[in-house]
């Protein structure tokens, strides 16, 4: 197959949020920046972000930035490096008052200032009382957050290359990073971005499980060709099930809905978050207010036919409540449940919503990897952003709205890092003469396969495993069972079928390139899972009940190359202020 070669300053796969934040840092600067994704930019999964983006502008009440990171940390259950925390809750400000500077349309108090609304686990004055910290655009604040940066891209000449899917990482002898090889949707055809530096802004990998509030695109794309790479992946156990997902369906309901004093009712018309977090209520954090939700299910007190939800009540908002702050959710309740939320309340179940692990990255985005003495080695020439990556600002179980701000932080962050290292003064590396050979050979050996599975086949079965043996509640012998099926089912991946052999949109072709990478996720999240005795924010081991600081306050690494893990230290001490030393966390 003719392979063609094009050349940029810097190559970026993803056109999310941290991406186009990333890409628009490096373009107004002058270098040539190459954007590679999947969908049209504003299609991108940051568009479903709903709620908002937490800094503390103070602009409801007294807020500021230290009492962010301590709900930072203690949301993550100390697991999250408090270097990378610090340096998140500082930046947010500023980095959310730019964003307003590019026509970012935020709703607005009467005072003309942004409008800010309550979100689980933030809290003023180290968890003395809610406070209300989320930067809203209504409910679309990724909508309108996407559309803002995909604009300015535009006015700064950022290059697009839409509906193109990146297969794999290029790697020299010496492991530096000198960009992908990417299939082009439309065509079939391959070429091969050099790039003085590659980042990976893939997103997230939530289609390996069956209910997700994630785009069908979420298929880890970044993470297997990172671990294809021999680059580990981190922390892949922890997976934030949003308490909020419409039952049956699994669209999300953003928790700005509790923010603005929606509440969890079960079967008797309970309150129940009153009796698990007495202080926080329906806004505690993610892990906690899943984990009550799914108790009442078991104990029986489900709501509907078969008792396997719970209702979200918000009709005491008001009408005109609901339709100047969450219309999204009035939409999204009418369509998906068949409910008016003005007078009914929505049924809900937690959901898979977002991956705390993934490619470890410095604060400065670079990847990095531990050395043969262990201490941590950049990755020359790969950056990682987003939901993709892990820095780790989120440790064990991310804080609502912190998603949308550690893109824009980290989007900046790299942009700046790849900027002071000059690379568009240098000229592009030679590339190994096997550049493009993983990826060709995978394609030749799709078009080769005469019979077996389809890709949706194997794929719907990486999904019930995950769903099955690795949910809200985990146990020894669900993840053991977990462990087994993954590694069949990676076996199968490599025999998948795919019938029509032409090259032009064909997109069963490119779900079967998906499932590679689907597989990879799999595989590290169930035997990360697997190996943690003990539990910890989105990681609820029913055998082992506790956290167990003194086994297991470490990072997990996934290593593809025999499906290994090894561990590395968390990074307790901040860059400038006390650290926050690990407590019982009670809500
Ligand atoms: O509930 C939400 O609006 C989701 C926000 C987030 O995941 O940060």
């Amino acid at each position: 197959m003719q392979v063609s070669n094009r050349k940029f300053d810097v190559i970026i796969v993803g056109a999310g949020g941290s991406g186009m934040r990333c890409a628009l840092q490096m373009a107004r600067a002058g270098l040539d920046v190459a954007v590679l994704s999947k969908v049209f930019p504003t299609r991108s999964h940051t568009v479903a972000a709903q709620g908002g983006v937490a800094a503390s502008l103070g602009n409801m009440s007294e807020d500021n930035w230290y009492w962010h990171m301590f709900d930072t940390v203690k949301g993550s259950d100390y697991l999250g490096d408090q270097d990378a925390i610090e340096f998140m809750c500082r930046e947010a400000p500023s980095a959310v008052y730019e964003l307003e500077h590019f026509g970012m349309p935020f709703d607005r108090n009467p005072d003309g200032t942004i409008y800010q609304r309550p979100f689980g686990g933030h809290t003023a004055n180290f968890g003395e009382k809610a406070v209300q910290r989320a930067c809203a655009a209504a409910d679309r604040t990724g909508h309108a957050m996407l559309h803002t940066l995909y604009q300015q891209n535009v006015a700064a000449r950022t290059h697009f290359f839409v509906e193109w899917m990146a297969l794999d990482l290029i790697r020299n002898a010496e492991g530096e990073v000198l960009g992908v090889v990417a299939l082009e949707m439309e065509t079939g055809d391959v070429t091969i971005f050099e790039g003085k530096a590659t980042v990976l802004a893939t997103g997230g990998a939530g289609r390996i499980f069956a209910a997700s509030t994630n785009a069908f695109i979420n298929t880890g794309d970044g993470l297997g060709m990172a671990a294809r790479a021999g680059i580990p992946l981190q922390d892949m156990e922890f997976w934030q099930f949003h308490p909020t997902g419409v039952s049956g369906a699994g669209v999300l309901i953003t928790e700005g809905v509790r923010g603005e004093g929606g509440i969890l009712l079960n079967a008797n018309g309970e309150r129940f978050m009153e009796r698990y977090a007495p202080t926080y209520k329906d806004l505690a954090p993610r892990d906690f207010v899943s984990r009550s939700m799914d108790q009442e299910i078991k104990e029986g007190r489900g709501c509907g036919p078969r008792k396997d939800h719970v209702l979200l009540k918000l009709d005491h908002l008001g009408v005109e409540t609901i339709h100047k702050r969450l219309p999204s959710i009035y939409e999204i309740a009418l369509r998906f449940a068949n409910v008016d939320c003005t007078k009914e309340p929505i049924p809900v179940v937690p959901t898979i919503h977002y991956q705390m692990g993934g490619i470890p990255a410095n604060i400065h985005s670079e990847v990095v990897v531990p050395g043969a003495d262990g201490s941590e080695q950049v990755v020359n020439g790969l950056y990682a952003i987003g939901e993709c990556s892990c820095v780790s600002v989120h440790g064990a179980n991310r804080l609502g709205t912190n998603s949308l701000l550690d893109l824009l932080v980290f989007g900046r962050s790299a942009g700046n890092r790849i900027i002071a290292s000059d690379v568009h003064k240098r000229s592009h590396k030679p590339l190994p003469k096997d550049a493009a050979e993983r990826s060709l050979a995978r394609l030749a050996q799709l078009d080769a396969t005469t019979s077996g599975e389809g890709s949706h086949v194997v794929a719907d079965a990486i999904r019930s495993t995950m769903q099955s043996k690795c949910g809200v509640f985990r146990t020894e012998q669900l993840m053991a069972e977990g462990v087994r099926q993954i590694h069949d089912l990676a076996a199968q991946t490599e025999r998948i079928y795919v019938k029509d052999k032409s090259r032009v949109f064909n997109m069963a072709r490119i779900e079967a390139l998906e499932v590679d990478n689907l597989i990879e996720v799999a595989k590290s999240t169930m035997v990360s899972a697997e190996a943690r005795k003990e539990s910890r924010g989105a990681h609820y081991h029913n055998d082992h009940t506790e956290r167990d600081d003194q086994n297991w306050l470490k990072h997990t690494l996934w290593w593809r190359d025999g499906s290994r893990l090894s561990y590395k230290d968390v990074k307790l001490k901040p860059l400038t202020v006390e650290p926050f030393k690990p407590k019982a966390r009670t809500f």
